[in-house]
């Protein structure tokens, strides 16, 4: 198939582009660089052995984007969103823009040039603060604690009704939990700008010495060691499950919801551990107050991605710290 992949210079985009050319696809990149390197398409060349095509194009620029569709497109995976918490809480109007008109302009796009085949990148925050665990996909979504989280439920809900009015459309919602790791060729990975928000890429700072001590947010939650729960995923399997996703449902007319976890939660402290002992580095941490906005306890029921898509997660938590930390190394 080709396929369009709408911010496939990212981080989990050029694992899901490897994956692509790996099962024999061929991948679009579209991408405005905004939270991406160029260096990124060599890197993806050297691990697949394929270039990419490569469009600088940003999705709001429906003119470059119609170029592009009407060029034999089979599908699109829709990657490109601003994706920090912290940043869209103080520039709400620049997420709902980037994310949620990005959307519609890209759906006006695709519908314009016959492309119905849409996998979109959700995430478990959705679901809101969680009533029951694990989390299964016909939970109802709950209510965002940042505008990132409302674009989210914005972008669902725009999909679910242009599904309903349109029913030639496959859309398929992957919602993710906490994708972690890099590419074990340790070329591909997520270097975040400044001082990292998300848990791995600050233990891996930390354990590099650029960063003295981890703070973990919270040690007083009703949880196993106090610490929060989490289920995190490797980027690879994430990247692969949309592969999966794309054989499996193209060209099958409907509005499919799956998770992509684990189905096993580990705890702040367990990821501290594991990292240690899989890389050798000390992780030290202090806990602090807990981090305004946080669920207790995360993790996804993944029996409906297994049955459905016939994807499953392989790669353990000592394989994403091995992994992540790789990255790091080259990276610093
Ligand atoms: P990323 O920032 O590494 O990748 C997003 C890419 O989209 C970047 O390369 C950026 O330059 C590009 N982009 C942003 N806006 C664009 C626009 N308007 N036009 C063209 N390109 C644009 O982030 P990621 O971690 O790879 O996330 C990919 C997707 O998965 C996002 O939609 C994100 O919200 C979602 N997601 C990520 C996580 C996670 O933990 N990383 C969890 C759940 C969901
Ligand atoms: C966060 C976002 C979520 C987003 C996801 C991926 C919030 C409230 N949620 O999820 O919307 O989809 O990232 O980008 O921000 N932790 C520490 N110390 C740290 C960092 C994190 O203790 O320095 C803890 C957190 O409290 C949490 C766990 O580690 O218990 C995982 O945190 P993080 O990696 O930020 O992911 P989420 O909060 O699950």
């Amino acid at each position: 198939m080709r396929v369009l992949v709408t911010g496939g210079a990212g981080y989990i985009g050029s694992h899901t582009v490897v994956s692509l050319i790996e099962a024999g696809h061929e991948p679009v990149v579209v991408d405005n660089l905004s939270n991406a390197l160029r260096s990124v398409l060599a890197r993806i060349a050297e691990v697949a052995g394929v270039t990419p095509e490569f469009h600088q194009v940003d999705v709001r620029d429906r003119e470059a984007m119609a170029g592009i569709a009407s060029s034999g497109i089979d599908a699109c995976i829709h990657f490109a969103a601003l994706k920090a918490v912290d940043e869209s809480i103080r520039k709400p109007l620049e997420y709902y823009d980037n994310n949620v008109r990005g959307t519609i302009d890209l759906l006006a796009v695709l519908s314009a040039a016959g492309v119905r085949n849409l996998v979109f990148s959700s995430s478990a925050t959705v679901y809101g603060d969680p009533t029951e665990l694990p989390l299964r996909e016909e939970m109802p979504t709950g209510r965002a604690t940042n505008p990132y989280g409302w674009t989210k439920i914005m972008m669902e809900q725009v999909l679910t009704d242009l599904q309903a009015a349109e029913p030639e459309w496959s859309i398929t919602m992957l919602r993710y939990f906490n994708p972690v790791g890099a590419h074990p060729s340790g070329l591909l990975g997520e270097d975040p700008r400044g001082i990292p928000n998300n848990l791995m890429p600050y233990v891996t700072r930390v354990a590099a010495g650029i960063l003295p001590r981890l703070r973990v947010f919270g040690g007083d939650y009703p949880t196993r060691d106090g610490t929060g729960v989490r289920d995190f995923v490797h980027v690879q399997d994430v990247a692969e499950g949309h592969v999966a996703a794309l054989e499996r449902l193209s060209g099958e007319p409907g509005l499919h919801v799956y998770n992509l976890g684990t189905g096993r939660g580990h705890t702040v402290l367990e990821v501290v551990k594991t990292f240690e002992e899989a890389t050798g580095k000390p992780v030290p941490y202090e806990i602090v107050g807990r981090r305004p906005g946080d669920v207790a306890e995360s993790w996804a029921d993944v029996s409906k991605a297994e049955r459905e898509l016939g994807w499953r997660a392989t790669r353990d938590l000592a394989t994403m710290c091995v992994d992540a930390w790789r990255w790091q190394e080259n990276v610093r």
